[in-house]
């Protein structure tokens, strides 16, 4: 399975990008907390030198809680702030400001020493499509809707929320493509829901997944299907005994491998097998990720 592409609008959106971060303080980079590393763009590094840095581990409610601590040490070492969240729940993202002001301290420190204090730092939202951009803005900005764009007929300008203590977020996020250089990469994308469904054939995806709930979360598949799924059984196998478990048996008879493969993706998705890191390989050094 090789999935591949990179939309030609992308190209534009990387400008408008390029043009938005000169406005900004800080770049706030959302990523999947299930993908932390497949799951981001790192280009956004070369785009953001010299601004602050803030991660949020979005999603961190359906990734593994051990592997969430791992990462946010993981990125903490490559000096930005770090935050493991789920973007809907207000409450998990209290510890922001501190964050911000830390990720910052440079910036304040120079207005202060040119006599300018209380200046809000202004801040955009980054990550690739699906990681829940508009869900967090949301949430910081406690309303329910992102404006995007500009109103037709106004000059162009950009729109800005401001926050309490201090915080200034650009209304529009900035959306960054994945990289699928490193195929394994783009399927855990696929795996997660950040590529469109129509790009990738769920029965293969999901004979990839079930290798690597064997290897690393062995006993869930046990847990959510009553099926022994261990190392000598064939990922095939294990499908079809999962749609014969629930039933998904067509005309003649036939085991619909094809509707088991949709059904454990949106459960996967959903987090009904369990929560679930895909990446976890946290030994890569620190500064090959800047
Ligand atoms: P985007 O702007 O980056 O494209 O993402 P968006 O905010 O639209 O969020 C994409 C989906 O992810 C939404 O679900 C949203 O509710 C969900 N989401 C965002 N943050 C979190 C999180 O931290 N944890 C979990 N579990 N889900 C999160 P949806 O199914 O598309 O819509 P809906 O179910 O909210 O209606």
């Amino acid at each position: 399975m090789n999935i591949q592409w990179y939309p030609g609008h992308m190209t534009k959106a990387r400008r408008q990008m390029q043009e938005d971060l000169k406005l900004v303080d800080l770049i706030i980079e959302l990523i999947d907390a299930r993908v932390p590393l497949s799951g981001r763009n790192p280009d956004i590094e070369e785009m953001g030198r010299g601004k602050g840095r803030l991660i949020i581990l979005n999603k961190a409610d359906l990734a593994d809680e051990s592997q969430n601590r791992q990462w946010t040490d993981f990125y903490r070492q490559t000096g930005a702030e770090v935050l493991a969240a789920d973007a809907r729940q207000k409450a998990s993202l209290k510890k922001i400001r501190p964050l911000v002001m830390n990720a910052c301290r440079d910036k304040i420190r120079r207005d202060a020493a040119r006599g300018m204090r209380n200046r809000a730092v202004r801040a955009m939202v980054c990550g690739i499509p699906n990681v829940g951009k508009s869900t967090f803005i949301n949430s910081l900005a406690g309303r329910t809707s992102t404006k995007t764009g500009n109103r037709p007929g106004v000059t162009k300008g950009k729109q800005w929320i401001h926050l309490n203590g201090g915080l200034d977020l650009m209304d529009t996020p900035g959306i960054l493509w994945p990289k699928f250089e490193d195929p394994e990469a783009g399927e855990k994308l696929a795996m997660i829901g950040s590529v469109s469904d129509d790009v990738v054939q769920s029965e293969e995806l999901v004979l990839k997944l079930i290798c690597l709930l064997q290897k690393d979360y062995p006993g869930r598949l046990e847990e959510r299907y009553g099926i022994a799924a261990d190392d000598s059984m064939a990922p095939a196998d294990i499908l079809e005994a999962v749609a014969k478990r629930r039933g998904m048996i067509g005309k003649g008879g036939i085991v619909s491998s094809e509707r088991a493969a949709g059904m454990m993706l949106d459960e996967f998705r959903s987090g009904k097998l369990g929560r679930i890191t895909l990446d976890r390989d946290v030994r890569i050094p620190a500064e090959k990720i800047r």
